[in-house]
């Protein structure tokens, strides 16, 4: 089967800590229970358009290591295709220290590993990939270089290209502005983006628009509780949250991204897709854990009202 979802990006390992409440700098808490868990913005976001609906196919690196073949093993198992999945010889996989409050809230350290090794060569090597699909899909947990690789050669290909910048620094390189089609930062990654600090709806509007003046075409701030923001030069439009009890905010903006991208590729109005991902990433902070705490399509067709 053709995938009409590629997504290029992180596969992690998660080690995953839960304490009553996240510790202050320099303080020691004792933990609750450990758990290692699937992970990795761009294997989140590949296993979410999975399960939602799409075919996808994953671009992305791990080490040669134990976490390498069951990150791998982990995404077959969810019919995703890894033919660009390569081993790095020698190098250990990517892994996400992961601390989860009582409240949901959590805190992520990312060392890179061998995600850090892939290359625009990778992605050329499966041009046809993504020359087949309908959407791209990237974050920023691989090589800057080999992000604007992938911006530039969905632009060419005239593809559906979606860029959650996250994790995020500063700001991205002017040039990719004209290659996205939708920009979906969280609030802390469009404030860093645009330099407005964003704390709530008209903040983060304020914050849209400053990046629309950079270029770019359409945003999708997304506001945990506070649901999602769409802005373009034509409109905004607020979409409330659905109310849940939450359990781990892990891998929700990770639903988000790739249940848009599934409902995008399924011909859902943008509208429509983006109610639909909000249901799916809703659920997803009902759940513990990145990878375990994705739904399947029926649950999220289930609730979701176009
Ligand atoms: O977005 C959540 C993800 O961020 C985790 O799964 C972790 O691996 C980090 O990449």
């Amino acid at each position: 089967m053709q995938a009409n979802v590629v997504v290029v990006g992180s596969l992690n390992m998660d080690l995953v800590t839960r304490t009553q409440r996240l510790p202050r700098p320099g303080e020691t808490v004792f933990g609750q229970s450990f758990t290692t868990v699937h992970g990795g913005k761009g294997a989140n976001q590949a296993v979410a358009a999975s399960r939602l609906g799409a075919a996808v196919a994953m671009v992305g690196c791990v080490g040669s290591d134990a976490y390498g073949v069951q990150l791998r093993d982990g995404l077959l198992a969810d019919r995703i295709d890894c033919q660009a999945v390569r081993t790095v010889p020698g190098s250990a996989s990517g892994v996400a220290l992961i601390t989860v409050a009582a409240d949901g809230q959590n805190t992520i350290v990312v060392v890179a590993g061998a995600n850090g090794c892939l290359e625009p060569d990778d992605i050329q090597a499966f041009d046809q990939v993504l020359q087949a699909a309908q959407v791209l899909v990237c974050q920023l947990e691989v090589p800057m270089h080999t992000v604007g690789y992938v911006l530039g050669r969905g632009r060419e290909l005239n593809k559906t290209v979606i860029l959650n910048p996250a994790p995020v620094s500063g700001p991205l390189p002017g040039a990719w502005y004209d290659a996205i089609d939708y920009l979906v930062p969280n609030e802390s990654e469009a404030w860093a983006l645009s330099g407005v600090v964003v704390d709530g709806l008209e903040s983060a509007e304020r914050a849209a628009r400053q990046l629309i003046q950079l270029g770019a075409r359409k945003v999708i701030v997304t506001l945990g509780a506070q649901g999602a923001l769409f802005v373009s030069a034509q409109r905004v439009a607020h979409f409330a949250a659905p109310k849940v009890e939450a359990v781990d905010a892990t891998a929700a903006g990770d639903t988000f991204v790739g249940g848009f991208a599934a409902a995008l590729a399924a011909g859902m109005a943008e509208d429509d897709a983006i109610r639909f991902a909000q249901v799916a990433a809703a659920l997803s902070v009902t759940r513990a854990g990145a990878q375990p705490s994705i739904p399947m399509l029926h649950e999220v067709q289930g609730l979701a009202t176009p």
